[in-house]
């Protein structure tokens, strides 16, 4: 193939540059040979105008020709020249644009600098001619209005609306208030490096707001004086930089300490907080006595596959999976007991309901049937509902995090083992490997959750075989082959209260001790329990996070604890 001439001005050219559009390349190529570029606008930005553009053509088949490099014609070099000069244009501009802007922003700056400089001189002095603010709580805030108050908090929300006007929306745990900083009050330096979760203490007075205008419990601090206690970072290290609601559920629960200060996490510990004390009233109600029995322990409540073992010192010691065994032993000295204590769990399951820590509610009664061990249960639930839900600010979250929230109707369903089995099988639930579920097998999470979710109604699922409960159980006196038991099975969350009438007979128990292989001797002091003096008795133990994972209905057991220990988390 023959060179053709380059056209006009650009026939005398110092460089020759090579292009070639398949194997060039814009980014790594020169314009040699060896490393052409892909386009001519390329050569010509690399070399400017004065440029000898050689373009790599492909003969064609049977043109008698050879591919080779050759000058680029006249009509694909004017285009070039134009598609050069059009980009130059435009990168200019975007230039110019950015040094206009780094200019505008050296400005800000600048002014930014000298607006803090000058708000450095502006001092707020309190008026002493004002009455004294008289230290309150936010909680406290309705029944203050009017008058003169000093509250202290952290900065939840932050609102700058122009130079003379400020909303902070202030946190201290108890609730929140908006307060309005005007004029000179919003233009010292604190006010103007303010940061959201900064600790202030504001003075002022509380007013009801105008009609139309809303804010937490429809009223306004207007604040007359304001001091910074400690600024919290802001940028990057920004507490909402750091963890929000869309972060990984990991870097949720390293920075869990953060988390808390969020109004559904804290919200959720609110209840948590009335939730246990509805317990303790109900039992204080009835005449039970609160024990605190020990967690350090050497003996297994519920089989020895999930005991965390110590090291006491030298000694084999474990972490109580249950205080029910030291609960049966309160009953002669202090009659009905319960505890709300801590029990531990190294479980196998990694499920959204199980924690290797919970908070375990565990009551015993002596003198009692099934029946009445049951009517005990289900008065204990509902109880606890009502009263929880007695407490307004604890009704109000609850309705807030579940709107569709129902009291269970009464009486709950009973429901025996035997007939979940056949629930299951005329329901079509079956384990993975496609066969049904059946008599003497213990019912796994998902099929329960299954049966629950579907009956959509609280369970009381009794008389389960004894080969798949614990040790302790009495027999059914129609069928000694099943307990005295009882699992009450909420809707979305499953198990939620596990419990049982006891073994009172000692030879019973010393019999259940060697079937389940178990040495007698360190049980000693909760077998004698049936030689000075036996009863007939019962209790139960419900796991506190699922029942409040049931009742505000959380995706998992997790979020209802302070800092949740699963498998894997044992901090912060
Ligand atoms: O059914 P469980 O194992 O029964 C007992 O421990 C009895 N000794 C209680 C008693 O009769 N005093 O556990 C009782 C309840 C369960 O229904 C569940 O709510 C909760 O404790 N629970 C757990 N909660 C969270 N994480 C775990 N790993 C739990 N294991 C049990």
């Amino acid at each position: 193939m023959a060179d053709t001439l380059p056209v006009d001005s650009l026939s005398i050219a110092a460089v020759v540059a090579h292009v070639d559009e398949t194997k060039g390349s814009d980014d790594t190529g020169n314009g040699s040979v060896e490393a052409p570029y892909q386009s001519a606008v390329k050569a010509l930005q690399a070399h400017g105008n004065n440029v000898s553009i050689q373009v790599w053509k492909v003969a064609a088949a049977d043109s008698g020709e050879t591919s080779g490099y050759a000058a680029i014609s006249g009509a694909a070099l004017k285009k070039a020249v134009k598609k050069a000069a059009e980009l130059e244009k435009k990168a200019k501009k975007v230039a110019e644009q950015a040094a206009e802007q780094a200019a505008k922003d050296q400005a800000a700056a600048e002014e930014r600098e000298r607006v803090l400089e000058a708000a450095k001189k502006v001092i707020l002095v309190e008026d002493p001619s004002l009455p004294t603010a008289a230290r309150i709580k936010i909680r406290d805030s309705v029944a203050n209005r009017g008058k003169r108050v000093r509250i202290s908090g952290w900065v939840h929300r932050l609102r700058v609306q122009g130079k003379n006007m400020q909303f902070v929306i202030l946190r201290d745990g108890t609730g929140f208030l908006q307060c309005v900083l005007n004029n000179e009050l919003c233009q010292t330096y604190d006010s103007l490096t303010l940061t959201l979760e900064s600790t202030i203490t504001v003075y002022g007075v509380i007013n009801e707001l105008p009609e139309g205008k809303t804010a937490p419990d429809n009223h306004e601090l207007t604040v007359d004086y304001w001091e910074c206690i400690g600024k919290a970072p802001g940028g990057e290290e920004a507490m909402s930089n750091k963890v929000n609601e869309n972060s990984d559920p990991s870097v949720k629960y390293d920075l869990r300490h953060l988390v808390l200060r969020e109004e559904k996490a804290a919200g959720i510990l609110k209840v948590r907080s009335q939730v246990m004390k509805a317990f303790r009233d109900h039992f204080d109600n009835r005449g039970f006595t609160e024990v605190t029995p020990p967690a350090m322990v050497q003996t297994s409540v519920e089989g020895g596959s999930t005991l965390f073992e110590l090291n006491y010192y030298n000694e084999k010691a474990y972490l109580t999976q249950s205080s029910q065994l030291y609960l049966e032993t309160c009953l002669p000295s202090l009659g009905d007991v319960y505890c709300l204590a801590e029990s531990f769990r190294a479980e196998k399951s990694h499920t959204r309901r199980h924690l290797s820590e919970y908070t375990h509610c565990e009551a015993e009664m002596a003198f009692i049937n099934f029946d009445d061990l049951l009517a005990g249960l289900e008065e204990m639930v509902c109880d606890v509902i009502d009263r929880t839900l007695a407490h307004k600010p604890s009704a109000d979250i609850i309705y807030k995090l579940n709107p569709d929230f129902k009291k269970p109707e009464r009486p709950f369903l009973r429901m025996d083992y035997a007939d979940a089995i056949q629930y299951l099988k005329d329901n079509d639930i079956k384990k993975e490997d496609g066969t049904f579920y059946e008599f003497g097998e213990d019912i796994p999470e998902a099929p329960e959750r299954a049966m629950t979710d579907k009956i959509n109604r609280p369970i009381f699922l009794c008389r389960f075989p004894a080969e798949i409960k614990s040790f302790y159980m009495k027999r059914c006196p129609e069928n000694r082959a099943l307990t005295e038991s009882v699992d009450v099975l909420m809707p979305g969350v499953g198990e939620i209260v596990g419990g049982s009438m006891r073994i009172s007979d000692l030879e019973e128990l010393m019999a259940a001790y060697v079937r389940e292989g178990l040495d007698p001797e360190p049980y000693y002091w909760f077998t004698e329990q049936r030689k000075y003096g036996t009863s007939e008795h019962g209790g139960f133990g419900l796991g506190v996070e699922r029942y409040i994972a049931w009742l505000l209905n959380l995706h998992t057991v997790r979020d209802a604890c302070l800092y949740p220990r699963f498998t894997g988390r044992a901090f912060p």
